[in-house]
């Protein structure tokens, strides 16, 4: 097995378990098109604001989100707390802008993190850095309001560091509050550069940030968004595959490709890109090929529920891991001797010595299995049908 950079958090489990779900819910499922809608369309607050107004999911049972996530063959799940539109899913004590008080009036998260863990699934909090409805999160060429005719002087209002506290206390609020959190997700720095004004770690603290998060749950798995040189457990590459396995510095580390179905990530109705369940499927595989994860990615409705598109996805893939599941989990990029024949993955377990050959498309007549000769003990034939 190729040898990865050692970091702090404890990743045992992650490689092994190879597989899970991502999900994006906040206020901009209620437009249904795209997370980013207040931002594309630079949509004030008081605009903004029906949504919140309006927020109250009847239909939400994070039990059936759970059952649909562990019928998949996911492992652990990792959720929105907060997105860029600065909505908290939980009853923060340092915020009024919670779902606690939109006419639903319960805490969203809670019910979600004890059903996930009652079917055996690892948490995992996404946290947005960005916060387009703090009074103090300064207005940048990023934000709803970047082409606001005074924003030079609404700015004067505001102080970044006091949204970094703010910041810092939720962050504490969701590592002391939920138990043992796996894995923490920040998302995202994109630093100044001529011409473009942006944030990256002196505008988050990341310094002070990190240091807390690793006090708090030190084993915690945390990814690459703080604009850290170090520190973090993972890299994140996001809606690709990567051509091989990922490095940093020339060296191979633990790697995660978060997916969507269709492109956009919170609830989109009108999106017509949804990815079938043989590309799905060939793309978990192609991840655990390459000795990755993958954090595919679920937008639920404003209503609470999984579409149909997305539970007949899920089912699709809960199909194939009935049967197959043993070629992902504990599995990893096969060594480098063994070649994968054309339109084929590899994927291998280190422990159990097997070697799973995916066939994507079928060739005519043979196979040829380069670099296996006198290797093989016995071989046993799985046909892949994809459902
Ligand atoms: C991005 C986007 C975002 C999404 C995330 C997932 O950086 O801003 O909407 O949550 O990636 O990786």
């Amino acid at each position: 097995m190729l040898q990865t950079l050692q970091t702090p958090g404890d990743t045992r489990w992650f490689v092994h378990d190879r597989f899970g779900m991502f999900i994006h819910w906040g206020l901009y499922a209620l437009p249904a098109r795209h997370e980013w809608v207040k931002q594309r369309e630079e949509i004030p607050d008081e605009v903004y604001d029906r949504y919140f107004k309006r927020f109250d999911p009847d239909l939400y049972d994070p039990n059936l989100w759970a059952a649909a996530a562990a019928g998949a063959g996911m492992k652990y799940f990792v959720v929105t707390t907060k997105h860029h539109e600065g909505f908290c899913l939980w009853d923060s004590r340092l915020t009024d802008y919670k779902a606690t008080n939109t006419p639903y009036g319960r805490d969203v998260l809670r019910p979600m993190v004890d059903a996930f863990r009652a079917r055996n699934l690892r948490v995992g909090f996404y946290h947005s850095l960005i916060d387009w409805h703090h009074p103090h999160f300064v207005i940048d060429d990023v934000h709803p309001l970047r082409n606001h005719p005074d924003r030079a002087k609404l700015n004067e209002q505001r102080d970044q560091r006091k949204y970094a506290e703010y910041l810092r206390g939720q962050v504490r609020e969701l590592l002391t509050e939920f138990g043992r959190i796996d894995v923490l997700w920040c998302d995202f720095s994109y630093r100044s550069r001529p011409g473009f004004v942006g944030k990256g770690r002196d505008d988050w603290q990341s310094e002070t940030l990190y240091q807390m998060i690793r006090e708090l749950q030190p084993h915690i798995i945390l990814n690459d968004r703080l604009d850290l040189d170090e520190g973090w457990d993972i890299k994140t590459p996001e809606q690709f595959q990567p051509r091989a396995w990922v490095t940093f510095n020339g060296q191979p580390v633990v790697w995660e490709a978060c997916q969507t179905f269709s492109g956009s990530w919170g609830y989109h109705r009108d999106e017509s890109s949804w990815k079938s369940i043989d590309q799905l499927v060939q793309m978990l595989i192609d991840t655990v090929s390459k000795g990755g994860n993958l954090l595919l990615n679920v937008g639920p409705t404003g209503r609470g529920e999984f579409d149909e598109r997305a539970l007949d996805r899920l089912s699709g893939m809960g199909e194939w891991m009935k049967r197959h599941s043993r070629s992902i989990y504990g599995c990893t990029q096969a060594p480098p001797e063994f070649k994968a024949p054309a339109d084929c993955r590899l994927t291998y377990n280190p422990t159990t010595h097997r070697m799973y050959v995916h066939v994507f498309a079928w060739p005519y007549i043979h196979l040829h299995l380069d670099g296996f000769a006198g290797r093989v003990e016995s071989v046993s034939y799985t046909h892949l049908t994809l459902p």
